[in-house]
């Protein structure tokens, strides 16, 4: 398995990334940005991207994306092939992503937002800590990208200051903080207690 920062020479990856995502989408029955080959391609010509390939076989992906005039960024559609789950390639991959980023971007904050249990840990792991909305950029072009959930009503009704997902971020200035949180490993429970407790503020009110 190799896991290299992707460039045009992978374009023909793209189709089958954007299906991958589409699928793990309607499995999971939550909002994952629909993301089309052509926005793929664009991530790929400029290295803002990392490919997983076992041989000439996709196996996963995740892109950088740059909001709030290079203030933040975020490390974005991450997906591991289902005949690859399950074996630390997600793991890899964020952090290849997070490396370049931290090469690319070294002062800007790298954030995320996530319902997704093995999304959390990896960033907790990597130095994220959970935070608000009002901490994570402003930028409307980010925030737009949430109109694909089918959870966006909530975000709405919230005036964008909450939602079912988490927000993680991590701080370049909290350096010390970092180190200390890489070799912590994170509480399962206590994330998935947080994200009962919203879906049932939040979900029950549709009935
Ligand atoms: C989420 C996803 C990327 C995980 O890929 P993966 O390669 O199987 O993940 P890893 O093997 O690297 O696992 C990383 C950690 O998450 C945990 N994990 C993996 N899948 C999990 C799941 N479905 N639920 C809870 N924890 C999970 C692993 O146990 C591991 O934790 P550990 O370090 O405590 O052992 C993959 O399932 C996927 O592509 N899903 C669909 C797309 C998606 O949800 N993307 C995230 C959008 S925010």
């Amino acid at each position: 398995m190799e896991i290299v920062i992707a460039n045009e020479a992978h374009f023909k990856y793209a189709p089958i990334i954007c299906d991958t995502i589409a699928e793990s989408a309607k499995v999971r029955g939550t909002g994952i940005a629909k993301r089309t080959p052509e926005y793929i391609h664009k991530k790929l010509e400029n290295g803002n991207a990392v490919i997983a390939l076992d041989g000439d076989k996709f196996a996963g992906f995740c892109y950088i994306e740059v909001w709030g005039n290079k203030g933040f960024v975020a490390n974005s559609g991450l997906i591991v092939h289902p005949d690859y789950r399950g074996q630390g390639l997600a793991k890899k991959i964020k952090q290849r992503i997070f490396d370049l980023s931290r090469e690319k971007f070294p002062n800007a904050k790298i954030f995320g937002i996530t319902t997704g249990l093995a999304v959390m840990k990896i960033n907790y792991e990597l130095g994220y800590k959970p935070v608000t909305f009002s901490e994570l950029t402003d930028d409307p072009e980010f925030w737009k990208g949430c109109q694909t959930c089918k959870n966006f009503d909530i975000l709405t009704r919230t005036e964008q200051r909450m939602c079912l997902c988490t927000g993680m971020l991590h701080d370049p200035d909290a350096k010390a903080k970092e180190e200390t949180s890489r070799k912590e490993k994170i509480n399962g429970k206590a994330f998935k207690r947080l994200k009962s407790i919203k879906e049932s503020l939040f979900l029950k009110k549709r009935k």
